[in-house]
């Protein structure tokens, strides 16, 4: 049964005539439903937190549109939070966090063995889920990649470049590898509970990867996606792994290897003809439609959801776009760009 989902399918390399979709922050503002229970929950965080509500927020795209996979409805921060540091949402902004900078910082977090009673309502979302959702949908765990979490944890905040993540790993090099290590370690024990409770993919996001320049990238976003990876797969044989290092522009190429990882997700800051000979040649791909075709539509976003279907044709590929969908998008668009891409060449 497990083995005829289409993500399943495609994951494992199957080159299907049309690709299975789904949508980063699929479950978010631009649906009203989400926007009621949200509403309902308090705050965002309180919503992350009460595992009823997250799982009807998770289904919500599923019921209204029949995406092929479901993705567990959380935050990449709650990690942080797991681990002994403040995190807050200030409206209209963003994400807000006391930092960590100094080596008595870092020595004062939880260790990797000690975030399950915070993350606890989380692993019972995805129990619900697996209960819940219907035959043909894959459900997928997710966690930020340890760059790009540690930059969240650095800064206390998001920041433009990163600067702040970047000046640590000049200044104190142990403590900022140190911080990544952590990370590594209590990804690794966070998303292995995520997938003992029911998760049948983990999709790692390292939003950030693109800034990390040099032997860095090699270092702070490869080595820490592929000792995870690993880790994984060693505990839950078979298990499908999705990497989306965003913004790596042409160091996709080669990344299935380095990484280990069944999928590498693609921004759409790489054109998908490229992507098709150079990264699609190493396994399946995810991606890649820009997220403002979900706020202009039209026949431009039917143009290029076709070229871009077009161009993964020859190979396994799941249909996603390259970011999150973003508050202001339609969601008649959402249907047509599912309809475009359902309908086939
Ligand atoms: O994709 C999904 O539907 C699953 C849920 C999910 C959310 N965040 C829900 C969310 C996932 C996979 C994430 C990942 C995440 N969170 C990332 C990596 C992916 C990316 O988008 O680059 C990052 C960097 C975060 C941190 C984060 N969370 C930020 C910077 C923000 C504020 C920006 C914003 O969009 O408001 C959030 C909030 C957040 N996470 C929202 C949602 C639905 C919006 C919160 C709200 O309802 O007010």
């Amino acid at each position: 049964m497990t083995a005829q989902k289409t993500i399943l399918r495609a994951l494992a390399g199957e080159t299907l005539p049309t690709p299975p979709i789904w949508m980063m922050r699929q479950a978010g503002r631009y649906l009203p439903e989400y926007r009621a229970t949200r509403a309902q929950a308090g705050d965002f965080l309180s919503l992350c937190y009460n595992s009823e509500l997250a799982a009807e927020v998770t289904l919500q795209p599923i019921r209204r549109y029949g995406f092929d996979a479901s993705i567990l409805f959380a935050d990449i921060l709650l990690l942080p939070q797991a681990l002994g540091m403040d995190l807050w949402f200030e409206t209209g902004e963003g994400p807000r966090l006391s930092t960590v900078t100094t080596p008595e910082q870092l020595a004062a977090l939880r260790s990797k063995d000690d975030i399950h009673d915070t993350l606890a309502p989380v692993y019972e979302t995805v129990r619900i889920l697996s209960r819940e959702l219907p035959s043909e949908t894959t459900l997928i765990g997710f966690a930020g990649a340890p760059w790009t979490v540690a930059t969240y944890m650095i800064a206390g905040r998001g920041t433009p470049d990163q600067g702040p993540a970047h000046a640590l790993k000049s200044a104190d090099r142990a403590t900022f590898a140190g911080i990544i290590d952590l990370l590594t370690d209590s990804t690794i024990e966070y998303l292995s509970k995520q997938v003992d409770s029911g998760a049948e993919v983990i999709k790692i996001f390292d939003s950030w990867a693109g800034s990390l320049l040099g032997d860095d990238f090699a270092q702070f976003a490869v080595e820490p996606a592929r000792r995870i990876t690993a880790a994984l797969k060693a505990r839950h044989p078979g298990l499908p792994v999705i990497a989306f290092p965003r913004g790596a522009g042409d160091r996709y190429a080669g990344l299935h290897d380095a990484i280990g990882a069944d999928c590498i997700a693609l921004d759409d800051g790489v054109s998908a003809e490229w992507a098709a000979s150079a990264v699609q040649s190493g396994g399946c791909v995810q991606g890649n439609l820009a997220s403002r075709y979900m706020v202009t539509g039209g026949q431009d976003l039917v143009d290029e959801t076709r070229r871009i279907v077009r161009a993964f044709s020859k190979g396994p590929h799941i249909f996603n776009l390259g970011h999150g969908i973003t508050p202001d998008a339609s969601p008649d668009n959402v249907q047509l760009m599912i309809d475009t891409v359902r309908e086939g060449l």
